[in-house]
């Protein structure tokens, strides 16, 4: 019986395309080598959850947590949490916004990814499009129309899904002081501070110097070999509280 439910299982992705014989354009997915799926299937019952039970997974992630902050020069002061991907990284931040920061509409370009607007639903924040040039670039006349004066979120993309933009939040507004933002940087973010790290330090140098509100994510499974799901959101230390959940 076990035999016949495995062999079901296995069957049933004969037909599916295959990374390996180059079948699979633009899945965002590679399949993670041997030396990897030796890790994944050693640590595959033990649940970061539980960190005071499984010690070495809490070690393990905060090594990842610093390395990653490294690589993208974020400061020390802002806290990484595991998720498992670009979309619930994306309902995290809209949900701390609106946990701490009383966000009630979120904003985004037309070319964010989906997963902005079922975040937005998700929480019952309203939300609005902004219109973008050909170029992808933002239209500021149509963000200006649509940005309400109090209790609005921004969201921006770092690689857009389909073109692998990215928005300059100082296209964006004038003075981001006071508004909080979401960068989805699920998919260019371990692509953009390697081919353009003078923009990519301009963009974060500014948002840090200004003390703006933000938070950034990336997805390690957008990248070569990485298993899925892995993905990690950064988030103001000050802010991080609500995603902890201590009991009832
Ligand atoms: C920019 C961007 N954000 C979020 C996501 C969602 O990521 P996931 O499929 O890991 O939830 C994607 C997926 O393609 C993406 O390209």
């Amino acid at each position: 019986m076990f035999e016949e439910i495995l062999s079901l299982i296995f069957s049933s992705s004969f037909e599916d395309p295959k990374h390996e014989s180059g079948e699979v354009l633009g899945s965002m997915t590679t399949p993670p080598p041997p030396e990897v799926l030796k890790v994944v299937n050693h640590f595959i019952s033990k649940n970061l959850g539980d960190p005071s039970l499984f010690r070495s997974l809490q070690i393990i992630t905060e090594k990842l947590e610093n390395i990653t902050k490294e690589i993208l020069h974020l400061p020390q002061d802002m806290k990484g949490i595991v998720t498992s991907g670009g979309t619930e990284s994306n309902i995290l931040a809209l949900f701390l916004f609106r946990e701490t920061l009383g966000t009630k509409k979120v904003l985004f370009p037309d070319t964010a990814h989906y997963s902005i607007s079922k975040a937005a639903k998700i929480l019952s924040i309203e939300s609005e499009k902004i219109s973008t040039y050909h170029s992808g670039k933002i239209s500021p006349t149509d963000f200006k129309k649509k940005f309400p004066s109090t209790n609005a979120a921004i969201v921006l993309t770092m690689g857009t899904t389909e073109l692998g933009g990215v928005d300059d939040p100082r296209d964006v507004i004038d003075n981001l002081e006071g508004v909080p933002l979401h960068i989805d940087a699920a998919f260019g973010g371990f692509t953009f501070p390697f081919i353009n790290p003078e923009k990519y330090l301009s963009i974060i140098s500014y948002l840090l110097k200004r003390d703006i509100e933000f938070t950034i994510s990336v997805d390690f499974h957008k990248f070569l070999g990485a298993p899925i799901p892995s993905g990690m959101i950064f988030v103001p230390k000050e802010l991080v509280d609500p995603l902890y959940f201590n009991g009832w």
